[in-house]
């Protein structure tokens, strides 16, 4: 084993290090609106589910960095959900995941990604943010807190108020997803995306069979 304690490490470092390590993460194209009523669309890796009451997840969003034209903006994502406080978060596939990680250019903010990078908007039922007509799943959401770690990061809490699914994607007898048919691209350390088309099931037994019922 190589042993690399992170005291002393360089941001970037840690960077490289922290993201090669939590793979595959899912990424979420999220949708949100500027003050103009322009559709800002960019991808998020750095996103995880939090919680089912509240329906919680939470995405850390950073200021632009040294590789950018806009070095120590704040990205138009954060300033959109704070101001209007709603917001998508549109699953991303393989179908779609070129797109959106070119959604994840450094755009001006006078651009509008989904239609830079040609991907269809589509009305939301509970919010005025429109989604990703391309997405397999999206789910309409409200900011339920922000949590500012540092100048230059912050973590959104999300709450999701309504999902939309592709209609092959919901078993609505069960109201389950229809996992078998969902194939959400995983994003790697850097540049690098995995597919997750190979699957196996693995149910996790009870230790006492007698004391409860096995989840499915
Ligand atoms: C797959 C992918 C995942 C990303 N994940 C994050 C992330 O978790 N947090 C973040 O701040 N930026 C992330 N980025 C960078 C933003 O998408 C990028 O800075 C984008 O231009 C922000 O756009 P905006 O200013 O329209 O919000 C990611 C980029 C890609 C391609």
């Amino acid at each position: 084993m190589k042993h690399v304690p992170m005291a002393g490490l360089s941001e970037m470092q840690k960077y490289w290090l922290i993201t090669g390590s939590v793979g595959p993460r899912p990424i979420a194209l999220v949708t949100s609106l500027a003050a103009d009523g322009l559709c800002n669309a960019a991808p998020f890796s750095a996103f995880n589910y939090m919680g089912e009451d509240p329906p919680l997840f939470a995405i850390a969003i950073v200021r632009y960095g040294e590789e950018s034209h806009r070095v120590g903006e704040e990205k138009d994502t954060l300033a959109n959900i704070m101001r209007r406080e709603e917001f998508v978060v549109n699953m991303v596939d393989d179908a779609i995941v070129d797109k959106a990680v070119l959604c994840g250019s450094d755009f001006p903010a006078h651009v509008s990604e989904p239609e830079a990078v040609g991907l269809t908007l589509e009305p939301s039922t509970m919010i005025g943010v429109p989604a990703i007509a391309e997405s397999p799943i999206s789910w309409e959401c409200r900011l339920f807190r922000l949590l500012d770690i540092s100048a230059q990061r912050a973590i959104v809490f999300g709450e999701i108020l309504a999902m939309n699914f592709r209609d092959d994607l919901l078993d609505e007898e069960r109201l389950r997803v229809q996992v078998d048919r969902f194939f959400p691209t995983g994003r790697l350390g850097g540049p690098n995306y995995c597919s997750t088309g190979e699957r196996k099931r693995i149910p996790v037994p009870t230790w006492l069979p007698s004391a409860g019922k096995p989840r499915e």
